[in-house]
């Protein structure tokens, strides 16, 4: 458990590395996310806004939409990052994380030290089409 919460706090700084890259002139509320995927590979993103606000993306989707355009579709870990509060991934980002993992840990951050929660937690019973 002590190198899981290692490999979480690393996971949590490429997330806070992420998060200077935030587009958010609008909100002023930026947001870095780290996707671990299965074979390893670190898919990074931010949250990116438009002056059509209801065209802007979350940090976790982009990171996700990432790791899937690279040819990753197996989640591990999901670490988000605010420099402002400690944030949980939003409804949709839930249902967008289930699609690829039944069982990853989200990593948030608090003031001092990281959370961990698992998705199944976080969305008990997400919209699948398969069973
Ligand atoms: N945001 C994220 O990037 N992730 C979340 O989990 C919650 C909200 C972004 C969307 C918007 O750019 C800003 O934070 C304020 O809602």
């Amino acid at each position: 458990m002590k190198n899981k919460k290692e490999l979480y706090k690393k996971l949590m700084s490429v997330a806070q590395k992420a998060s200077k890259n935030s587009y958010s002139p609008y909100s002023k509320f930026k947001v870095g996310c780290a996707v671990l995927c299965s074979n390893g590979e670190i898919y990074t993103g931010t949250n990116i806004e438009n002056a059509s606000y209801g065209l802007s993306i979350c940090a976790e989707r982009t990171a996700i939409f990432n790791a899937v355009s690279n040819g990753n579709t197996k989640i591990e870990a999901v670490a988000v990052y605010t420099p402002y509060k400690y944030v949980t991934p939003c409804g949709a980002c839930r249902q967008v994380i289930s699609e690829f993992t039944k069982n990853a840990d989200i990593i948030y951050n608090s003031i001092t030290d990281i959370k961990i929660i698992n998705i199944k937690k976080l969305l008990p019973d997400s919209f699948c089409l398969k069973s």
